[in-house]
């Protein structure tokens, strides 16, 4: 049977979600939106590619979330995007009351689903859509992780000169100025970073990837990225609907793992059919070991910050 991805939101993150899962060929794609006959003209626009494009997916888009009903994976990208000069954070009551309203309509028709969360300040509606859905913490996880990885790796590649998929790198930690990218296990075709590049230029690398995103908001001036970001969404969820296994940095609810919990942060999980399958640990040094723990205390912040205005639940 085919699998079937929501995808709710049909901004640019959200409609070109659409677009890379259904060249995918993951399975029948539903785009929802609360400007239903946007998402409905986007989804229709986008099946009339199929036959150009040699895609068998079925695609949906409107308001109603019936549409919805039964799906495997819903990617939540619904919410203000951030302009020049705000923060992810600054987005915070706003995208709560967003989420919020979006994974209770979720939950009613797919009470299965594995959640990707893509909205806002990621980590902290995480949060939001692990209290409104009543999931276990293996079916809601945050899309950061892969994002902030891949621009880690294309970095490197640029610089290296040599292949994007050759790069093996993976960023830890929440998903704003805090997030922890781990040079120490970089790798370029299995050798290690550290003997191709000067310490000098991983750690500008390193910076340039913690400020990947604003790097794109200030050129687009209007929003924020969103091809780089809905492909990492959509490759967490082709990881799940093939039950790829796929070990991958997400956002995921810490029970204990590092030193966390009751708190979402980035690190390396297992993806399958189940969601997440399974965290498995790497042994940091201390210095990553207080960068994560420094950047999970940011995100336990701002959820403290979200929970005075009442909005995780
Ligand atoms: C980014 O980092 C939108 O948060 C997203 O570009």
């Amino acid at each position: 049977m085919r699998s079937k991805i929501s995808v709710i939101g049909s901004g640019f993150v959200g409609s070109t979600c659409a677009h890379w899962a259904a060249s995918k060929e993951l399975g029948d794609v539903v785009l929802i939106d609360i400007q239903g006959e946007s998402a409905q003209g986007k989804a229709l626009d986008l099946f009339e590619a199929s036959p150009v494009e040699g895609f068998d997916s079925r695609i949906m888009g409107g308001a109603d979330y019936a549409l919805t009903k039964d799906s495997d994976v819903v990617i939540l990208t619904a919410g203000l995007p951030r302009k020049p000069g705000m923060s992810r954070d600054d987005l915070l009551a706003t995208n709560a009351g967003i989420v919020r309203t979006c994974v209770k309509e979720v939950v009613k028709y797919s009470p299965n689903a594995v959640l990707i969360v893509v909205s806002n300040p990621l980590d902290a509606m995480c949060h939001v859509a692990y209290e409104a859905s009543g999931f276990p913490r293996e079916r809601v996880l945050g899309m950061a992780g892969v994002l902030d990885s891949a621009r880690f790796r294309s970095f490197i590649a640029l610089e290296l000169g040599v292949s994007v998929e050759d790069v093996q790198a993976f960023v830890f930690g929440g998903h704003g100025d805090t997030m922890v990218p781990m040079p120490r296990y970089v790798t370029v075709g299995g050798i290690p970073l550290a003997q191709l590049m000067t310490a000098e230029r991983i750690a500008q690398l390193v910076d340039r990837t913690r400020k990947g995103g604003a790097e794109i908001v200030n050129l687009l001036k209007t929003g924020s990225a969103y091809y780089a970001p809905s492909a990492s969404a959509v490759q967490m969820a082709e990881a799940i609907v093939r039950d790829k296994k796929r070990i991958l940095p997400c956002a995921v609810y810490l029970q204990g793992e590092y030193g966390v919990s009751n708190l979402f942060c980035g690190v390396l999980a297992k993806l399958g059919a189940k969601g997440i399958e399974s965290v498995p640990l790497l042994q940091l040094n201390e210095e990553e070991q207080a960068q994560f723990r420094a950047s999970a205390n940011a995100v336990q912040e701002l959820v403290d910050a979200m929970e005075k205005l009442g909005g995780a639940r």
